[in-house]
């Protein structure tokens, strides 16, 4: 036996959970009830749902000649209706295409809908002594961190590894035991968070232990590229001023003032200019800056523009003329303050193509 499976099962023995209203039976349909209902749901939430449908539908048939109305009513607040749907289903497949007899293995059990893989494992095992590795969320947990795996448990060749390692730990015998002692160990104490490695039975081997990377593993889940957005802006300078424009009070930058926005796709600029009675004598496209908001990244292509006569006066509150030297009183986003640094004092305005700061998250 592999020592992973000895520890386990010596640890299971003196303080696992041995008297679950779903253990200490071989009954297939209730161990299929619990499975099902214990899907991402804690043990002390089911324990009450289990007790009110057993006592409602004691028995297959029972459940199968119920509407599927009266299966969702015991199952609201459940979650997850999904599942009670299937559960209904599977029942009425069991009584109308396996003549009322629970397909005895693992693989016959995972042939049901709302059955997976490990849930059918779980079931075979515990039911029939089938002798089938499990792998749900609490397994992988355990199997990541004592033995070192990375990548995120839930890519396909991540999960390969893992159901094999899963496999080739299996002891000979007591195979209900070992299931129901990873799912305990799983669940009380080595945890997603504050693990309590100081009562696990797999603490002398853990690699993520001996690593110090019980946080680290397993590895989250990846996160998605962030979708990317582009926006032109006008830095309207007149002298050592530029024109700055208050933001709505809700979404980015809510309230601070930023850089006009040119509106798509046609303007060039002008056009927004001329609603301020400006005209510029040169036009300068600056360095593109692409910065990280937490949803989106934002690539803002701002165009410089020179302003000929004395500075108009902008009469219409929501824009204002800022002095370069008072931006970092003025609450200007520091993206937005970041392409003005270039516009100030005797530096010249660097017309740049290309992307500034492209990892830069803030
Ligand atoms: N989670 C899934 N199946 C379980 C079981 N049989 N006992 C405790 N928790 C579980």
């Amino acid at each position: 036996m592999s020592d992973f499976a000895r520890h386990l099962e010596q640890w299971h023995h003196d303080h696992g959970r041995h008297d679950l209203p779903w253990q200490n039976t071989r009954d297939p349909y209730r161990i299929w009830l619990s499975e099902i209902m214990l899907q991402q749901t804690q043990v002390d939430t089911v324990i009450p749902y289990y007790a009110r449908f057993l006592e409602r539908f004691p028995d297959l048939p029972a459940m199968a000649d119920a509407p599927l109305d009266a299966v969702l009513g015991l199952w609201s607040g459940l979650g997850y209706y999904a599942r009670a749907r299937n559960l209904h289903r599977a029942a009425r497949i069991i009584m109308g295409v396996h003549g009322g007899r629970f397909p005895d293995t693992a693989q016959g059990l995972a042939a049901l809908p709302g059955v997976g893989r490990s849930t059918a494992a779980a079931i075979a095992a515990f039911a029939f002594g089938e002798r089938v590795a499990i792998l749900d969320g609490n397994v992988k947990r355990v199997l990541c961190r004592a033995f070192g795996i990375e990548g995120f448990p839930g890519q396909a060749a991540v999960e390969a590894r893992l159901w094999s390692l899963a496999e080739s730990l299996l002891p000979e015998k007591e195979i209900g035991a070992y299931i129901q002692a990873q799912m305990d160990l799983g669940a009380t104490v080595c945890t997603r968070t504050r693990p309590a490695c100081d009562r696990c039975p797999l603490v002398s081997d853990c690699v993520a232990h001996a690593q110090q990377r019980i946080a680290d593993l397993p590895t989250p889940r990846p996160r998605k590229p962030l979708p990317s957005r582009s926006v032109r802006v006008a830095v309207i300078q007149s002298a050592d001023r530029v024109l700055m424009e208050r933001r709505a009070p809700t979404g980015i930058w809510g309230g601070l003032l930023a850089l006009p926005e040119i509106p798509e796709p046609c303007d060039d600029g002008r056009w927004l200019l001329s609603r301020f009675g400006i005209t510029a004598r040169e036009r300068t496209p600056l360095q593109v800056l692409r910065h990280a908001f937490t949803h989106f990244r934002l690539d803002i292509h701002p165009v410089h523009f020179k302003v000929e006569q004395a500075t108009p006066t902008v009469t219409d509150g929501g824009h204002v003329w800022l002095a370069l030297d008072r931006l970092d009183e003025a609450g200007v986003p520091a993206p937005v303050r970041r392409i003005l640094t270039g516009c100030s004092g005797t530096r010249p305005v660097r017309p740049v193509r290309g992307l500034a700061d492209p990892d830069r998250h803030e």
